[in-house]
């Protein structure tokens, strides 16, 4: 794109911010101008109507800008109150914090604030070593837990730890799933947690066998870990209950919440604890601010959390992603159901993922071939674009497993988006099984990327 035809916003984006996200996105035909957001429709400048089927990770449980969190947050940016004194008790923190804790019951009974998904790892990190006076932490292959650095010493894949330096030392992974493994390391007696998330969203909507979820909470507990699960993308009702662990009836010891905590609006995370770690960190007055964060307990941030919460409430976004993702996969395996590319649908609630796996027929085999070669997230991102410019629905790849394509729209979706979006994925595949335009038409792709 030549320097003119860029707009002014985005000219200042690509020279001052990003200009590398900004290729990408051109490259991908994705570069939308959106106007306007609301439910699951993203309004283009052009006039296009993108229907949401990614929520921003599982942002928008609420759907975008929903009415009365943006009018909860106007009543309080109006009230004029004290925010971000630190030198004052931020009520609506209390307030926030008892209705998370109720919510997700057990053990939960004190609330730390932060402001995103990786503060929350960071937290329960530091809190897990202050509980048990151990330095070690157990996680899962596959596992997503944030890009900061302890965050991210939690994660295996090289992709995101290359060339950033030494991690945190004493942190292992287990295979998600193995409970021997798991055990062998607990056994130990070196690791303050295990940390995991109770369904692997980036690892490909990895759901855990039945029983392993218990299990690993029980050996933590006989071997003096404590057990802490990850709900940043699962918690806030996406997966049907407000907390995905809540399948597996576990009690952790530490739950980290983000994402959809404050309706997609407001940075907002949480890390729900019990008593006992509370007491670990803050157990005297010397230690009352042994671990802050200035932003934390914002009453922006606490109120949209509040309204988030009655919002998702009151109408029903948990039942409705328990009945609504039900629907959509019995839908996408009634569609998908022969193509031998398709391996699989799965998910629970409205976190799904449809995982594809490499042809047989050598009449596919070769162009997929010629895909991997040139990028593994390349067929994936070809079935994204498609989506995205002959469709209108919005979709990514799972970032640890680009073979499945994530179907998490709003919770707020209606059957008929829904029914949209089984049609438009059945095209797709359709197209990928019997047309040669499918792989031919990337190509141009491929020589695109290699020329940025
Ligand atoms: C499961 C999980 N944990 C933690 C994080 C990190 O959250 P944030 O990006 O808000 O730091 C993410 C982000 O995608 C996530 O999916």
């Amino acid at each position: 794109m030549s320097q003119t035809a860029i707009p002014v916003a985005e000219t200042l984006y690509h020279h001052h911010v990003n200009p590398q996200w900004v290729r990408l996105l051109d490259v991908l035909r994705m570069n939308a101008r959106y106007t306007r957001c609301s439910g699951t429709e993203l309004h283009t400048e052009d006039g296009r109507r993108i229907l949401d089927f990614l929520s921003g990770y599982c942002v928008h449980n609420a759907g975008h800008n929903h009415p009365a969190i943006i009018g909860a947050l106007k009543e309080e940016l109006d009230r004029c109150g004290p925010a971000m004194l630190q030198s004052h008790v931020p009520e609506l923190a209390g307030e926030l914090a008892e209705q998370l804790c109720a919510r997700a019951g057990g053990r939960s009974k004190k609330a730390f604030f932060c402001s995103s998904g990786s503060e929350g790892v960071e937290a329960a990190i530091k809190f897990s070593r202050a509980r048990t006076g151990r330095n070690g932490l157990i996680y899962a292959g596959g596992a997503f837990h944030g890009l900061t650095c302890g965050a991210l010493s939690l994660m295996g894949d090289s992709f995101w730890r290359d060339g950033f330096g030494p991690m945190l030392s004493e942190t292992e992974e287990v295979p998600f799933g193995d409970i021997d493994a798991l055990e062998k390391k607990l056994d130990t007696r070196r690791f303050a947690a295990f940390i995991v998330e109770p369904v692997q969203a980036e690892a490909g909507i990895r759901l855990p066998a039945a029983g392993y979820l218990e299990s690993a909470q029980n050996l933590c507990r006989r071997y003096g870990s404590l057990f802490v699960v990850d709900e940043v993308q699962t918690g806030m009702y996406r997966t049907g209950p407000f907390l995905a662990s809540q399948h597996f009836h576990t009690d952790p010891d530490m739950v980290v919440l983000a994402k959809a905590l404050s309706g997609g609006l407001i940075p907002s995370g949480a890390v729900l604890m019990s008593d006992e770690v509370y007491d670990s960190v803050y157990g005297s007055l010397k230690r009352a601010i042994v671990h802050t964060s200035t932003f934390s307990e914002n009453s922006l941030a606490m109120r949209a959390g509040l309204a988030t919460l009655q919002v998702l409430e009151q109408e029903r976004l948990g039942e409705r992603a328990t009945e609504l993702g039900e629907y959509l996969r019995n839908r996408l395996r009634e569609a998908l159901s022969g193509y031998e590319m398709v391996k699989e649908v799965r998910g629970t609630g409205l976190l799904n993922g449809i995982e594809f796996t490499a042809p047989r027929r050598l009449l596919l085999r070769v162009p997929f071939e010629g895909f991997m070669k040139i990028h593994s997230g390349m067929f994936g991102q070809v079935i994204v674009m498609r989506l995205f410019r002959d469709h209108g629905f919005l979709t990514q790849i799972c970032g640890n497993n680009f073979m499945v394509l994530k179907a998490a729209p709003p919770l707020v979706v209606e059957e008929r988006e829904i029914d949209g979006f089984v049609k438009a994925v059945t095209d797709v595949v359709e197209l990928m099984h019997s047309s040669t335009s499918f792989w031919t038409e990337p190509l141009g792709l491929a020589r695109r990327v290699m020329n940025i």
